[in-house]
């Protein structure tokens, strides 16, 4: 959602920019725009739409220079325009700047520049920042950032630069990510590790009220930082001959489970090592009451979550999204845990979640994916996913990478306490041989594609599960939504008599969650009364189980594992099947119309 480049050093910035929005704009984009300060003054392009409109404006003039910003912006404030695209500048054109956040009190700020003789060319709120900055410079661009900061309200991720104070990036940022990169005569700056990983591997992550200052030979920021190694390779982020990412991505599945567990799983004694939580593990002994927080469709990881870990590790747990625990007001204590789930490490609410229960003192806990993200940086101790970098908006094997996570934090924290050595064993060589199946799985890709010829024309879902498969209902619903954008719902199994079943005609299929486990006579049940009411259903079962054929439209077979980690195979057609039909509705599968990969705004 947004992202931000710039660069400082003695090559020409042009390619470097555009590279770097390219890296960045899987975020989510609706305009993009760069500035470079060329021998005399400062160029600054923009455009509407996909990267290739900027670069073909680029490439209608000769511009060189070896100072530049660039931008992506996905709109919050103000329509997908031209003017409304960043870089902004101000009344002077003399400070150019990009902006990843918002800023809350704009509407205040912008009256009170107004009246001071400032004018705006934009709706946007990024904007009342240049003016900000013009306001406060008298030829020192960071002391201006400084003053101008000050007033703000909100978030942001900042790049300025000054034509009257050149040869110099000021960088700043609040709750939005910025990272420094650093390199032989040259230093970047980005709002993700990928845009700047072709230059360098070394690099700074901005802490929250820092103010980065990059020179052409050299950079300060207020506080000494730690350099960390990026641990993925370029080419991470290609198709490798997949036509789209989500396909990728989905096929990755298996490795996502694979690289999860890998060097943790401690079969014989039927635990695992998580080397995140050792210098904890006493704390977590105490630890009586957990609650998962996350954000779409990691929070549905965290639903499964609870299951698991009430049912293996006895330990009363609660879920909430980001969105609605950050104003909530808990009840925690000194044992209470709170765990965070993110495939980014930078989801606004999550992260605004988990500001609220530092400041109360409570132990905080991460899930996530991306290394040295926010949340990874912020949370007491945590697990890194591994799954890998995710390109496509709508997530998918980082979610797999979360359940099997919290497969393996259930057996930690069931160890600690009741769990016995058989029950630790039990699930600790199902995970290990769980890659393997879920290989199988992927093997039904063409037969879900074929359903998805099928039903390609209906414009309704329901999608059912209970117990531990009622949050893959959701998943497999939203999924849909996202890539197909068509109506679908996801609803415990026992909910449908409730309401729901009013909808239910020929016109409406649902596709129920049903593998051989201990819900399974449930939802034959609620099979039979979309039935008799001529709904069509595809039932997502177990291998070999024969009756169910008789009973529905179609059947997807997956293979059994335990109970726990069912979701984790049924994840994976519905996966699929979202792709197929949203690929057969021609729609945009890696970037879905109006959603951002990373939600850094609330
Ligand atoms: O990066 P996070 O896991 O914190 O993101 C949370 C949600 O924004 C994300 O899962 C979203 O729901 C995806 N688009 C789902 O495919």
């Amino acid at each position: 959602m947004c992202g931000i480049i710039g660069y400082i050093g003695k090559k020409n910035a042009i390619q470097i920019l555009i590279n770097g929005l390219h890296r960045e704009i899987y975020r989510g984009y609706d305009s993009s725009g760069i500035v470079v300060f060329g021998k005399n003054e400062p160029i600054c392009i923009k455009a509407v739409g996909k990267i290739e409109n900027l670069e073909k404006k680029l490439n209608s003039q000769s511009i060189e220079g070896n100072l530049g910003l660039g931008h992506c912006r996905w709109a919050t404030h103000g329509e997908v325009t031209e003017a409304n695209a960043h870089p902004h500048f101000d009344c002077q054109k003399n400070i150019f700047l990009v902006h990843n956040g918002i800023i809350e009190n704009y509407k205040e700020l912008k009256k009170k520049l107004e009246k001071e003789g400032h004018q705006f060319n934009s709706d946007t709120d990024t904007e009342v920042l240049t003016h900000l900055v013009e306001k406060y410079f008298q030829g020192n661009l960071e002391e201006a950032v400084r003053k101008a900061l000050r007033e703000v309200r909100g978030t942001y991720g900042i790049a300025v630069i000054s034509k009257k104070d050149p040869q110099k990036i000021v960088a700043a940022k609040l709750s939005s990510p910025l990272i420094l990169g650093i390199n032989k005569d040259e230093f970047l700056i980005a709002s993700d590790p990928s845009a700047i990983i072709t230059h360098t591997r070394q690099v700074i992550n901005l802490d929250d009220n820092e103010i980065a200052v990059l020179k052409p030979d050299n950079f300060f920021i207020l506080r000494e930082k730690p350099l960390t190694q990026i641990e993925w390779t370029p080419g991470d982020e290609k198709k490798g001959g997949y036509p789209h990412f989500m396909l990728k991505e989905i096929m990755e599945e298996p490795e996502a489970i694979e690289n999860a567990i890998k060097g943790r799983l401690m079969i014989e004694e039927g635990s695992v090592k998580l080397g995140g939580f050792d210098e904890i593990q006493e704390r977590l002994r105490k630890i009586n009451k957990l609650i998962l927080v996350a954000c779409g469709t990691a929070s549905y990881s965290a639903r499964i979550g609870k299951y698991m870990l009430e049912e293996y590790a006895g330990i009363p747990t609660e879920v909430d999204v980001g969105s609605e625990f950050r104003y909530r007001k808990p009840i925690v204590d000194k044992n209470t845990a709170v765990i965070f789930i993110s495939q980014s490490g930078e989801t606004a609410d999550t992260l605004a979640s988990l500001q609220e229960m530092k400041k109360k003192e409570i132990l905080t806990l991460g899930v996530t994916n991306v290394v040295g993200s926010t949340q990874a940086r912020e949370t007491n101790a945590g697990v890194y996913t591994r799954s890998g970098s995710e390109i496509a908006v709508a997530s998918s094997k980082a979610f797999i990478g979360q359940l099997a996570t919290l497969a393996m934090l259930t057996v930690y924290l069931g160890r600690q306490r009741d769990m016995a050595l058989i029950m630790g064993k039990r699930i600790v060589s199902e995970l290990s041989g769980l890659p393997d199946i879920a290989k199988e799985v992927l093997k039904s890709a063409s037969e879900i594609k074929e359903l998805a010829e099928k039903y390609k024309d209906f414009k309704n879902f329901w999608f059912i599960g209970r117990k531990y498969n009622s949050p893959i209902a959701s998943e497999g619903a939203l999924k849909l939504k996202e890539l197909s954008y068509l109506h679908a719902e996801g609803i415990g199994g026992g909910e449908l008599k409730h309401g729901h079943l009013a909808l239910i005609d020929e016109s409406f299929p649902t596709i129920a969650i049903c593998p051989s486990d201990s819900v399974y006579e449930k939802m034959v049940s609620n099979i039979e009364e979309i039935k008799a009411r001529k709904g069509p259903v595809i039932a997502l079962a177990t291998k070999n189980n024969k009756e169910i054929k008789n009973l529905v439209d179609d059947v997807i077979y997956i293979p059994k594992t335990l109970e726990m980690l069912t979701p984790i195979l049924a994840t994976i057609p519905l996966h699929l099947f979202s792709y197929y039909m949203a690929v057969l509705l021609k729609n945009d599968v890696d970037k879905p119309r109006n959603l951002a990969k990373s939600v850094t705004v609330e």
